[in-house]
């Protein structure tokens, strides 16, 4: 009986210093992925409001759009297909470390895709084709994860992405419909051997299709359209259209 006194005061000096912690700013307890989508969003203008549920109270696994983790609770995707939405993609999309899907097609974002994706070292799904993005697309060889890259249909400018050949998980590669410097499809595409599909119309491209192309045993689709290509096909494409 006589501990009692000394139990509740330890209880309310508890609840003191709780009470003291959640009155600091709520910036300040946000968690760093939730910080990141809010500024993701600040970037965005969005007419439909499909990110109506985004806000501070909230989990972001509650978000739409959004799919997390159940495990860890970090986020894994996000993704609007045609949800209009324009602005710009914030760097601050690089703190998700878990990133693996970053899905919007057909919507009107315009500006530069940022350098720092390349933190998104998870990332498997890229898909941006039928927006309005400019500037050089970053060198993102180091993803070595990446399943599906589409930034077709914006207005990339620079060099075309040689580095792509490096990506030697790809399934699907959409780069055409863009605003690149005149130059040739390299070699090193013929690395990508389990491409199925490889979109590259309209991409400023001229010389001869590299004979690896025709090497690449999974490829259902091969979209060469509207380029300056020269030159004959390579004999070993017949080998292939034989075993069809
Ligand atoms: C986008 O959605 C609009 C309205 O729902 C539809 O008319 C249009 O065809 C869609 N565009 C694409 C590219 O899916
Ligand atoms: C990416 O990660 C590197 C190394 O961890 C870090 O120095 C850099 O600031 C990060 N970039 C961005 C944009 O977060
Ligand atoms: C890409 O592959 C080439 C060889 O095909 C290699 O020389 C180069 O270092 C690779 N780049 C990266 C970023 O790994
Ligand atoms: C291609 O796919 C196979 C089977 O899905 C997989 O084992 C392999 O790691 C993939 N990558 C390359 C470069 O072959
Ligand atoms: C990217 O998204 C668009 C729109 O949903 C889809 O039509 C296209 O097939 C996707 N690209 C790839 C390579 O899956």
């Amino acid at each position: 009986m006589a501990k009692t006194p000394v139990l509740s005061l330890q209880f309310i000096s508890t609840v003191i210093c709780l009470l003291s912690l959640s009155s600091f700013p709520p910036s300040l307890s946000l968690n760093v992925e939730t910080q990141a989508l809010l500024d993701f969003k600040s970037q965005l203008k969005d007419p439909l409001n499909v990110l109506g549920s985004w806000k501070e109270s909230e989990s972001p696994c509650e978000f739409s759009g959004i799919t997390c983790d159940p495990l860890s609770g970090k986020v894994t995707a996000i993704s609007f297909d045609n949800q209009s939405l324009s602005g710009v993609i914030s760097p601050s999309i690089s703190a998700l470390e878990s990133l693996m899907t970053l899905w919007l097609p057909s919507n009107a974002i315009s500006g530069k895709l940022p350098d720092g994706l390349i933190n998104c070292s998870k990332l498997k799904q890229l898909n941006l084709t039928g927006n309005k993005m400019v500037g050089v697309i970053p060198d993102l060889s180091s993803l070595r994860s990446l399943e599906i890259l589409d930034l077709s249909e914006n207005y990339f400018s620079g060099r075309f992405p040689t580095w792509v050949g490096n990506l030697t998980e790809l399934l699907a590669l959409g780069l055409g419909m863009n605003e690149y410097h005149v130059g040739e499809i390299p070699e090193s595409i013929g690395n990508l051997k389990n491409l199925t599909w490889l979109f590259l119309a309209e991409s400023y491209l001229r010389g001869e299709i590299p004979e690896s192309i025709f090497e690449l045993e999974n490829l259902q689709t091969l979209d060469l359209s509207r380029n300056k290509i020269s030159g004959q096909f390579p004999k070993i494409n017949i080998q292939v259209a034989k075993a069809y």
